[in-house]
């Protein structure tokens, strides 16, 4: 071999080497790259574990919480607010009504005709608008204003009604879901917003003097009968058609419970005297907080960096507004510890620029590849193409703060049968499993958008009420979802409730 052929073998074989070192370089960092991601996800499923003992002390959590909210303003955070609904809806209620539904992401208008015998609904006319984004923050005159003349557009294409003269308004229920302490049926102070409603002029004040000043404002005579909770609208309508409805639930855009309670459990108002001996009491269970909540650093940044830190702790980890933010945050933090996602990605960095419905979506994918899971990385937060591998990552962290979220729902769902006496178990005081209990048809109406259009989210609430409740006891506990409850139920309380009829509900 001439000298020649010898330097080139030996250069070639250098190259190689180096080639090779390049390569091997590369598969190593590469491979503690991957390592650094699959250890954030290893964090994030540790710290979202929701073992069923551990959603059972949630459940004891809550409903401690209600006994304290219930005995004393203040006395928790839970708020357990009284509704002055101290009856409800039995099928037999007449006429023609209005509702107004304000409070996620739509305002809704509802007309609903009730035949008066066996709950039946002659006519259901429903009207959705999104709400603009800028009157989420701006004056209530320009909110209030906005909602009257949709609601007028709305009248005024109603066919010739002989039912309305001059002697009979049109009667209108207000579902206004936020916390508001009720001075009466129809009537309450807001006492903060939630889901990124910011509008400070109206904190504190009357609102249905607010919506009865826009109404007028622009021409329009109509009189709010009731104002409502849009959870105990629901649990109006599940009752109006299931005379075993209990509770009802919202896990939407924010959550909610309400529940019909007995009139001498609500100690903090010993002078509360109702015909029926019960009344629905709002929970505002988002703001519902025990330290046994599986929390993450995620959920501590989202909370920290809300226009409400502190508040809303139990809707901040399940409801529908903050869902997609807790994924984006952990897509965020395995973008910035490697670059399985390509370079950083601005839109990363936007908060709420991942809408739930996207991680419903993501994680729902059956696609052998996965492509709508690229497509969204892609529209959505332009990350480009990702490796499978990397896809198969985004869809399990949809799954670890799906799971968790709806789990924590079925704890909190359970909470309330404890406290009314119907998990089985006799009661708060009473010892678990007592099988010689007799357990009645429970039935909790339940809506919103991350239980009736989230699959995944549905199944793993089932999954988990039978877990905790046993499937004995879970076979005689239903949840029904109602459509438009929250808008229809307050169209029914004002039937129930019209002027014409004489409040009977008194505090001493
Ligand atoms: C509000 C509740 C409401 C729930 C569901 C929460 O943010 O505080 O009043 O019932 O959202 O809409």
């Amino acid at each position: 071999m001439g000298r020649v052929t010898v330097a080139v073998a030996v250069g070639a074989a250098v190259v190689a080497c180096a080639v090779a070192g390049v390569l091997f370089g590369r598969r190593v960092r590469s491979r503690r790259k991957w390592r650094s991601v699959v250890g954030v996800l290893r964090e994030l499923e540790e710290s979202c574990e929701t073992p069923v003992g551990r959603l059972r002390q949630v459940v004891d959590a809550m409903a401690v919480e209600m006994h304290a909210g219930l005995a004393s303003e203040g006395g928790s955070k839970l708020k357990m607010l009284l509704t002055f609904v101290d009856h409800l809806p039995t099928g037999s209620e007449v006429g023609t009504y209005y509702a107004l539904d304000l409070g996620g992401t739509n305002l809704r208008v509802v007309r609903v005709q009730l035949g008066g015998r066996s709950s039946s609904i002659l006519s259901k006319d429903v009207e959705l608008l999104p709400i603009p984004q800028h009157l989420m923050t701006s004056t209530s005159e320009d909110l209030f204003d906005f909602i009257a003349t949709t609601l007028k557009q709305f009248v005024e294409k109603e066919e010739n009604n002989s039912e309305f003269s001059s002697l009979r308004t049109r009667e209108l229920g207000f579902t206004f879901s936020f916390p508001v302490k009720q001075l009466s049926i129809r009537s309450g102070i807001l006492i903060r917003w939630t889901k990124g409603f910011a509008i400070d002029d109206m904190v504190g004040r009357e609102v249905v003097e607010c919506l009865q000043a826009g109404l007028a404002r622009n021409g329009l005579d109509m009189q709010v009968a009731v104002l409502v909770n849009d959870t105990v609208g629901t649990l109006a309508l599940g009752h109006y058609h299931d005379a075993d409805t209990v509770a009802a639930v919202i896990i939407g855009t924010g959550t909610n419970a309400s529940y019909l309670e007995r009139s001498d459990a609500i100690i903090k108002c010993q002078g509360l005297l109702t015909t029926s001996g019960g009344m629905v009491v709002n929970m505002e269970w988002g703001n519902f907080w025990s330290s046994h909540l599986p929390r993450t650093s995620y959920d501590i940044d989202l909370d920290g960096e809300s226009p409400n830190p502190n508040d809303q702790g139990f809707e901040k980890m399940i409801s529908g507004l903050y869902l997609g933010d807790i994924v984006r945050r952990v897509i965020l933090r395995m973008s910035q510890e490697s670059d399985i996602f390509g370079p950083l990605s601005p839109s990363l960095l936007v908060p709420f620029i991942l809408h739930t419905p996207f991680v419903s979506k993501m994680h729902e994918d059956d696609s052998p590849d996965l492509q709508e899971v690229a497509r969204i990385l892609k529209e959505k937060l332009e990350i480009p193409e990702v490796p499978l591998k990397v896809r198969k990552l985004v869809v399990r962290i949809c799954d670890v703060v799906t799971r968790r979220a709806a789990r924590l729902a079925a704890a909190g769902i359970v909470g309330i049968l404890k406290k009314i006496g119907r998990d089985g178990t006799g009661g708060i005081s009473s010892i678990r499993g007592r099988s010689d209990i007799k357990m009645r048809r429970t039935v909790v109406a339940i809506e919103g958008g991350l239980y009736t259009s989230y699959t995944m989210f549905r199944e793993y609430l089932h999954e988990a009420l039978n877990e905790i409740l046993g499937e004995d006891i879970a076979q005689h506990v239903i949840l029904k979802a109602t459509e438009d409850g929250s808008g229809v139920g307050a169209a029914i309380i004002a039937a129930s409730y019209s002027s014409y009829t004489v409040d009977s509900v008194q505090l001493l």
